[in-house]
């Protein structure tokens, strides 16, 4: 079988935050630390966020979390009370909506464009009014779309007048195409002081598997996050914490080098797919997934079986949202030639449910 259905990059992470770890075990960084993160590190991040966003964060006001995945666990326990309302455009990240339901929350799910899965305000507006959070994944997995700043600019009026905070999940703010600008939520101020910016090092260094991310929010969100962090996990691993810091702090083009190879396996998922018999696909503006759709009428469940049997392991459509049904969602950061034999399975068994 061959596996489209994981987001993990298919790079090594680089040489050097490798190396970092293994001296950082060796220099004795094998013990408890702060339970909110190593101090450097949070203190990195605040310079980094500076540095490429403009905005200035304290350390104090930054949380390591337990991958993305630790940051949005933490935000949504913290922040939902059970009963509230959780504002979801959607087909969007699954893991936000089951997060609600742990909080005993309530996703209120809003379907985004049907055209282009952008921001549909006037499905937002009408789903917003006395709800405590709205959760963006910019660029969004699984569609791929990536937000104009005038969309992001009306969304931030629009929590405004709704009293909203607003949990952007940015794991993939570096791999976007075609020349696209990427605007961070960070870049509005009308968001100041109720936005959670959460972000990962699994993507952008091929991390997954460290398991570190981190949280930048106003101090109150911030401090209730880091108690249900340290109350759900406790304090993270020290040396990981040591070598995400040369990470942070060490200049590399791991990222842009990633990005491009991926530019290709866009382009080459386009090429395969799009204008095939019972295919309907857009390229991805950003990240490394692909929406497809079946115009067949076939449900996300069948056709995700249906791949298996084919020999592509994919993620039904239907898991991200009630708007996903009648999709899968293939990840193409699988190497090329897996990618190439997975397309063209998914082909053949596409064009089958049209006769
Ligand atoms: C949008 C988004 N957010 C967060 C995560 C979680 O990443 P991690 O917990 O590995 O940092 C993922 C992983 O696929 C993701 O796609």
């Amino acid at each position: 079988v061959i596996k489209l259905n994981e987001g993990d990059p298919d790079f090594e992470t680089p040489q050097h935050v490798r190396s970092a770890l293994f001296e950082a075990v060796e220099a004795g960084h094998t013990h408890y630390v702060d339970s909110m993160g190593d101090p450097e590190l949070r203190a990195a991040l605040a310079a980094d966020l500076l540095r490429r966003t403009g905005v200035s964060y304290a350390p104090e006001q930054v949380l390591i979390t337990h991958g993305g995945s630790g940051g949005l666990a933490a935000t949504i326990l913290a922040t939902v009370d059970p009963g509230d309302r959780v504002v979801l455009p959607e087909p969007t990240y699954s893991l936000y909506a089951d997060l609600v339901a742990l909080a005993g929350g309530q996703p209120a799910f809003c379907r985004l464009r049907s055209d282009d899965f952008h921001l549909d305000l006037d499905a937002i507006e009408r789903v917003a009014r006395g709800a405590k959070l709205l959760v963006i994944c910019n660029p969004s997995n699984p569609t791929g779309a990536v937000y104009r700043r005038d969309e992001l600019e009306n969304l931030a009026n629009l929590a405004e007048r709704h009293d909203l905070l607003v949990l952007s999940d940015e794991a993939y703010d570096h791999i976007v195409y075609d020349n696209f600008k990427f605007v961070s939520m960070l870049d509005l101020p009308a968001l100041r002081d109720r936005l959670i910016y959460c972000q990962t090092f699994s993507k952008v260094l091929a991390m997954t598997g460290w398991r570190i991310g981190y949280l930048a929010a106003p101090q109150a969100v911030i401090e209730a996050a880091a108690r249900m962090h340290r109350t759900l996990v406790g304090s993270l691993n020290a040396a990981v914490q040591r070598a995400a810091l040369v990470a942070v702090s060490t200049p590399t083009d791991w990222p842009e080098r990633m990005r491009q190879e991926y530019q290709h396996r866009r382009d080459l998922v386009i090429e395969m797919l799009d204008g095939v018999d019972g295919i309907n696909v857009l390229p991805p503006e950003g990240t490394f997934y692909a929406f497809v759709g079946s115009t067949s009428g076939v449900t996300s469940a069948r056709l995700t079986a249906l791949a298996l049997k084919h020999g592509v392991a994919v993620r039904s459509g239907a898991e991200f949202g009630p708007s996903g049904e009648g999709y899968i969602r293939l990840a193409f950061s699988t190497e090329t030639s897996q990618l190439k034999e997975g397309l063209s399975r998914l082909r053949d068994m596409f064009t089958s449910l049209t006769k």
